[in-house]
């Protein structure tokens, strides 16, 4: 007998498994294993038949895009949107999905594209009463509620091939070929299968809406992502207002951009300063809180890393961060220890990147280190100054890509000085002051005679 096929499928990553467990092996998430009927492998009619190759040098013309005039979405989309190519949009329920791609379907709209929009979720009356709220209702976009995807996609064949179709969302979809419940990985893959072969033939660029989902009940979109040519994120705190959009994969465009909005009653606003943004709500003169001029993709951006240093009281000290890589706190901490005599391992440590913006770049290090060492000497940085460079484990203060465009940016927002690592010396526009640091030591021998208020600050370059 040939061995049954295993048809238990983690909800969350897709991984197959004989029985069922508790836990997914692949992806460690729990109670994500469904039973789904295994599908059947139908025997080829025909025999394959040859078909020419080409030779990989050859003209070309590029991926035509066609922006949709919002700069954020165009930003991280890498110009707009690739003609016959697939996007997921993933994020948690409530962030903002559906009404972004609302206003992306009548910004299309309005440059007289064809744009549908096709909920499986919501009331084609629903979807109305969102585009009166957004100020859209009179968008000639299309809209529709429906969820079977043959049906769907006989339908916008008909006429004009739509330059843009929404599909909102991938979960609620189902296709008759396969046999599987709607909402399992099997359907859920399926359906994007059938829609990604419509882009391709149509030419139609197709957005898909995947609904994060915790528990498994329903395929989250990490199901599909490597079936679609991009997929972007809309991330954001519940508790506030902006919204980042982040582009994870790109098939046709860079994948560290940015883009950010404000959600509003009036639906989302582009928010083309976000530095500002990010600073507007400063606690200025007190201990603890470092500006860091960062980058995301090509543009620079301020954000506030606070940090809070207190003894503890537990046998092991807690160490939490928010926004921010766990294992460089880690290693900015052991630099701190090891290489410039700050103690902390009787401190509880937290660390939390103001606004809700989630931060990756290692040059975050120094602006990090200042705020612990600020907040563990009780010495508040000075306001006008902002803080980049990497930290080795040796303690010396790496050079970090595009110094210029972070103190240029600095010097627009009001800033004038800037502690940065050697290699930025001669970066600095007009008018601001460089305070450049060879060793982490360096930057928190200043710091700690800021905390003696008898003790004039002197700053490196005027000595
Ligand atoms: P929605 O786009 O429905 O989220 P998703 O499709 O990702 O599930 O947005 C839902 C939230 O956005 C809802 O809590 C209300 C809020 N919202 C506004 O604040 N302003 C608006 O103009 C709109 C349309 C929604
Ligand atoms: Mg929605």
């Amino acid at each position: 007998m040939a061995p049954r096929a295993p048809n238990f499928i983690c909800q969350n990553c897709g991984a197959a498994f004989a029985r069922w467990a508790g836990k997914c092996e692949a992806c460690g998430e729990w109670n994500t294993l469904v039973e789904e009927t295994a599908s059947r492998v139908r025997v080829p009619s025909r025999k394959g038949r040859p078909f020419a190759v080409e030779p990989l040098k050859g003209a070309t013309a590029e991926a035509p895009r066609l922006a949709s005039g919002i700069a954020e979405f165009d930003r991280v989309t890498g110009g707009g949107l690739v003609r016959g190519s697939v996007l997921l949009l993933g994020g948690d329920p409530g962030i903002g999905k559906s009404t972004l791609l609302l206003e992306v379907a009548a910004a299309f709209a309005r440059g007289r594209h064809r744009a549908v929009y096709i909920s499986g979720e919501e009331a084609v009356a629903q979807v109305r009463l969102r585009a009166e709220r957004l100020g859209l209702a009179e968008a000639t976009v299309e809209v529709a509620a429906e969820t079977s995807v043959e049906d769907i996609v006989t339908t916008v064949s008909q006429g004009v091939i739509p330059r843009m179709l929404v599909i909102d969302s991938i979960q609620t979809m189902w296709t008759q070929t396969v046999d599987a419940a709607p909402g399992t990985v099997t359907q859920v893959r399926g359906s994007a299968a059938e829609l990604i072969r419509f882009a391709k033939r149509s030419g139609a660029a197709v957005i898909l809406v995947g609904h994060v989902t915790k528990d498994g009940q329903i395929a989250g979109p990490r199901v599909v992502e490597h079936m679609v040519d991009a997929v972007l994120s809309f991330e954001g705190e519940g508790s506030q207002q902006f919204r980042i959009l982040r582009a994870i994969k790109n098939r046709f465009g860079p994948t560290d951009e940015i883009g950010v909005f404000e959600m509003t009653g009036g639906g989302l606003r582009e928010v083309a300063n976000p530095s500002a943004l990010f600073l507007s709500e400063r606690d200025l003169g007190s201990a603890g809180t470092a500006v860091f001029a960062g980058i995301e993709g090509t543009r620079p951006l301020l954000v506030e890393i606070q940090a809070l240093v207190a003894p503890t009281i537990l046998g092991t000290p807690r160490r939490a961060v928010v926004g921010w890589d766990p294992n460089r706190l880690s290693m900015v901490l052991a630099v701190l220890e090891a290489h410039c005599g700050v103690r902390l391992s009787g401190h509880d440590v937290y660390l939390n990147v103001a606004g809700g913006l989630r931060i990756q770049e290692p040059a975050a290090d120094i602006a990090a280190a200042a705020a612990l060492v600020s907040s563990l000497t009780h010495a508040p940085l000075p306001a006008n100054a902002v803080y980049f460079g990497e930290i080795s484990l040796s303690g010396a203060v790496r050079p970090v890509p595009q110094s210029a465009a972070r103190l240029r940016e600095a010097q627009k927002l009001g800033f004038t000085k800037a502690i940065a690592p050697e290699a930025a010396r001669n970066d600095a526009p007009e008018g601001f002051t460089l305070a450049t640091i060879g060793t982490l030591d360096n930057l928190v021998a200043d710091i700690a005679r800021d905390s003696t208020p008898a003790l004039r600050r002197v700053s490196r370059q005027d000595s």
